[in-house]
């Protein structure tokens, strides 16, 4: 019996052992650091590239990015959760020392789809566009290098990310970098209006991500596999407030998602954060306020074939 109390106290030992030199070996780590590439590509920017081009960044990347002055310096993201870190996110105006104006178009490009950033450390908040059509992600590039005036370069450098133990933990096992699309990547026509919805609520503005049970069991290849698609509960911060917000059932349930709500009532919510009924969405949903008619109807036309997904998610006034 002794003996096998011996051999018990060895084995828990060098579990431990195990187990604090794993740890140790991921705090000296850090966040590991990947290849960059540069594709020697030259991105046209014809007009129709810097208007589908300027209103992409709009949509998706100024929430993040935007500012002082109404510039896309980058700013000290508050909403993300205390467990990952301090975050701050990149000045991405046309500055060549400090902004995205020091990126060549092919270092963009991969960096927009995989999340390595030109000197190869992982961006393991703002992870890549993987399912962006080609030409979405070319009209993005040709609008950064335009002249508009929320891209005027501005020379400031951002204080880097400080990465939780958590975070370290994370990009070290299952957060990775997206691999790089094998295949060119098309997106549907904006007349195939389910199509092009699931397109946006998938691709682009990324809806899923923030509406289905938890960040971190999102499948960002097969969306629809994520925990708790588009249902709801996942917690984001308000960043007035910084209060924890649960994100909302958008699936039809006519109870606890949006089964009941007209397309003018989906509008006013995702454009402005009006809730149904009256008052206010916390300031954890952004407002989409560029969104056109045409995406939103697409977006709810999409919604609207998705399984009903009966989770009620507690409101928080
Ligand atoms: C969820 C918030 C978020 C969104 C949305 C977002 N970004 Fe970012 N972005 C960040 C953060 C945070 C960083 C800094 C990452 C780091 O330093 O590890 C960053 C870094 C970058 C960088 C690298 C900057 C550098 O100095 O190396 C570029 C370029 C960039 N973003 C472009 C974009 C573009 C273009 C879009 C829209 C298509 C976009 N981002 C959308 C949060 C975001
Ligand atoms: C950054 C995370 C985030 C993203 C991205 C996001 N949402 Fe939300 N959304 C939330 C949160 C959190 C709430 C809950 C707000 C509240 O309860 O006050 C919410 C609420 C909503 C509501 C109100 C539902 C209700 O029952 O009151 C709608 C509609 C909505 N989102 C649609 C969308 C659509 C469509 C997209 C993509 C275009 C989207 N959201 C992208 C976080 C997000």
């Amino acid at each position: 019996m002794k003996k096998v109390f011996r051999v018990l106290g060895f084995l828990v030992l060098a579990v431990i052992l195990l187990v604090a030199a794993g740890a140790a070996f991921i705090q000296f780590r850090g966040v590991p650091t990947y290849e960059p590439k540069d594709f020697k590509i030259t991105v046209k920017p014809d007009s129709t590239r810097l208007a589908r081009g300027e209103h992409l960044v709009t949509l998706i990347c100024a929430d993040c990015h935007r500012g002082e002055g109404n510039k896309l310096s980058g700013k000290h993201m508050v909403d993300v959760p205390a467990m990952f870190g301090y975050v701050h996110s990149g000045n991405i105006t046309r500055d060549k020392t400090h902004g995205a104006g020091r990126y060549s178009d092919g270092e963009l490009i991969h960096f927009l789809r995989t999340g390595i950033k030109r000197d190869g450390s992982y961006s393991y908040v703002m992870t890549g566009f993987p399912r962006l059509s080609d030409e979405d992600i070319f009209s993005i590039v040709a609008y950064l290098r335009s002249d508009a005036p929320q891209l005027d370069p501005v020379a400031q450098s951002n204080p880097p990310c400080r990465p939780t133990f958590f975070t370290k933990f994370l990009t070290n096992t299952v957060f990775k970098p997206f691999p790089y699309p094998e295949k060119p990547i098309v997106a549907p026509p904006v007349t195939d209006k389910v199509a092009y919805g699931r397109y946006l609520v998938h691709g682009g503005v990324d809806c899923y991500n923030c509406h289905s049970a938890n960040f971190a069991s999102n499948n960002a290849f097969e969306p629809e596999k994520s925990k708790g698609y588009l249902a709801g509960g996942n917690i984001l911060i308000d960043p007035t407030d910084l209060r924890e917000i649960p994100s909302a059932n958008l699936t039809p349930h006519p109870e606890h998602g949006i089964g009941k709500w007209t397309e003018a009532e989906f509008a006013e919510a995702v454009r402005f954060g009006k809730r149904r009924g009256g008052g206010s969405l916390s300031a954890a949903m952004p407002k989409f306020t560029v969104m056109t008619d045409e995406e939103i109807s697409a977006i709810y036309a999409f919604l609207r074939t998705v399984p009903a997904t009966d989770n009620a998610v507690a409101r928080v006034k």
